[in-house]
């Protein structure tokens, strides 16, 4: 039975294992030297100007989004958190219109939703990372800051990129952020019942909070959210100096990095070269937390250290976590069935020019079912020291398919497979 079952999977998995794959290269799918946006009408860009919401040197991408639908074809999102003002809208498409500075960036979904002067909640304020789902839906974390002023709560907005409506909308309370002090930067989303079986009504956002420490988990079925909060989330004094392409700045932000292999959620801070992990189900239990939003210390572990910072990070369905570190600037990768250590901390050939400061990572699965590595890269080492110049590229959204890597790793894991099989 077993012999039977071994000669079989062997035959499934050998075309597979032996396809040779050819090294792939991380290739630009768009670059800017400064933002360009586009409004709907001329009349809106001339107000934007005349208000002070139209200041392009002022916009630093952070995010990257691909997305793949029949419905409306293939689609790159970004953020623009409004660090400062002159934002003129938070969430954009980049369209395939191109001016010198770069494509044209368009407001999503729509002009009329960017709250540019923090005045209206029902609006996006500002935002810097989202999070797509295999049910067609962005989930938008806002996190109501625009300058350090605290305009409106953090809020979830889900669209649903079929149509692009905004199919459900989740304020925090009070509890979960302190206004002006929390930062809510990164979400990322496991939906316990996806389709084509599941209807998408049973997941949970895991959220970092980068200024206050902390983790907020949100459950759609409770409607609900609540914080988790370690050491292992707080920066390290010891590595809040980044130095990127030669040039240093510091940078004390916690809880940054996320990624999950449905059991276990990944993290770091950004000033740290320590990967930590802790259970979901430890996590996902809201009684764990309502009296002490520090209990559980001994489910939270250091998973291994790096050689040098990173910032965003994935991971991919054969369980790699992939992450850009600064000093040298290197793509690594990581597999979560070994320890982490530096030996086991693989280099991906890659032109350090094209990642610099990586602030956006998302792994991507194409209609074909093949995955991709999206990452958008900008200078913020420029942006910090304020020696940003626009006659350069700044910004980048490069992509890296994964089938090289995910086919050799395979091979490797195989004895395992059989085994959990
Ligand atoms: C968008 O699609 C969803 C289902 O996918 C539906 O519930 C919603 O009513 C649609 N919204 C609009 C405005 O068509
Ligand atoms: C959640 O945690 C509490 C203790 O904090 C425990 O009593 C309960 O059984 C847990 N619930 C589940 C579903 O694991
Ligand atoms: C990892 O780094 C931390 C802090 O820098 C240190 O305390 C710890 O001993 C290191 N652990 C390993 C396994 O290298």
């Amino acid at each position: 039975m077993w012999g039977r079952f071994f000669i079989v999977l062997i035959l499934a998995l050998t075309p597979h294992a032996i396809v040779s794959v050819k090294l792939r290269d991380v290739e630009v799918i768009y670059q800017w030297k400064q933002l360009v946006y586009g409004f709907p009408t001329e009349a809106d860009r001339l107000k934007a100007i005349a208000d002070g919401n139209l200041v392009p040197e002022n916009g630093t991408p952070i995010d990257v989004a691909p997305h793949q639908d029949s419905n409306k074809g293939s689609r790159v999102f970004t953020t623009i958190p409004r660090f400062t003002s002159g934002i003129p809208y938070t969430l954009a498409l980049v369209s395939d219109s191109k001016e010198s500075n770069g494509p044209v960036l368009q407001p999503y979904p729509d002009y009329s939703w960017h709250n540019s002067d923090g005045g209206d909640c029902d609006k996006i304020t500002s935002v810097f990372r989202v999070a797509i789902t295999e049910c067609n839906q962005m989930f938008v974390l806002d996190t109501g800051v625009i300058s350090m002023v605290q305009h409106c709560p953090p809020q979830l907005l889900v669209f649903d990129l079929n149509n692009d409506s905004l199919l459900h909308r989740y304020r925090f309370e009070p509890g979960t952020y302190i206004a002006v002090a929390s930062l809510f930067i990164v979400p990322i989303v496991v939906v316990d019942d996806p389709p084509p079986k599941g209807r998408c009504r049973k997941l949970r956002v895991y959220i970092g909070d980068v200024s206050f420490h902390g983790l907020v988990i949100y459950d759609s079925e409770l409607n609900t959210a609540w914080r988790a909060e370690n050491k292992f989330m707080y920066p390290d004094p010891d590595h809040g100096t980044h130095l990127i392409a030669g040039e240093k700045f510091d940078l004390m932000d916690g809880i940054f990095g996320l990624a999950t292999d449905r059991q276990q959620l990944f993290f770091h801070p950004l000033a740290s070269v320590s990967e930590y992990s802790v259970p979901l189900s430890v996590i996902n239990n809201r009684t764990n937390w309502l009296a002490d939003v520090n209990s559980m210390t001994k489910s939270f572990r250091l998973v291994g250290n790096r050689t040098s910072q990173c910032a965003a990070q994935a991971m991919d369905s054969y369980n790699n976590l992939y992450c850009v570190i600064h000093n040298p600037i290197k793509l690594v990768r990581w597999n979560m069935n070994k320890p982490y250590s530096v030996k086991n901390e693989i280099e991906i050939p890659v032109d350090p020019e094209l990642l610099q400061f990586v602030s956006g990572m998302k792994v991507f699965k194409t209609d074909g079912g093949k995955e991709e590595l999206w990452m958008m890269s900008n200078r913020f080492q420029r942006i910090a020291s304020g020696t940003i110049d626009f006659n350069e590229v700044n910004f980048r959204i490069v992509r890296r398919p994964l089938d090289d890597i995910q086919h050799g790793q395979l091979k490797q894991d195989l004895s395992q497979r059989l085994i959990f099989n």
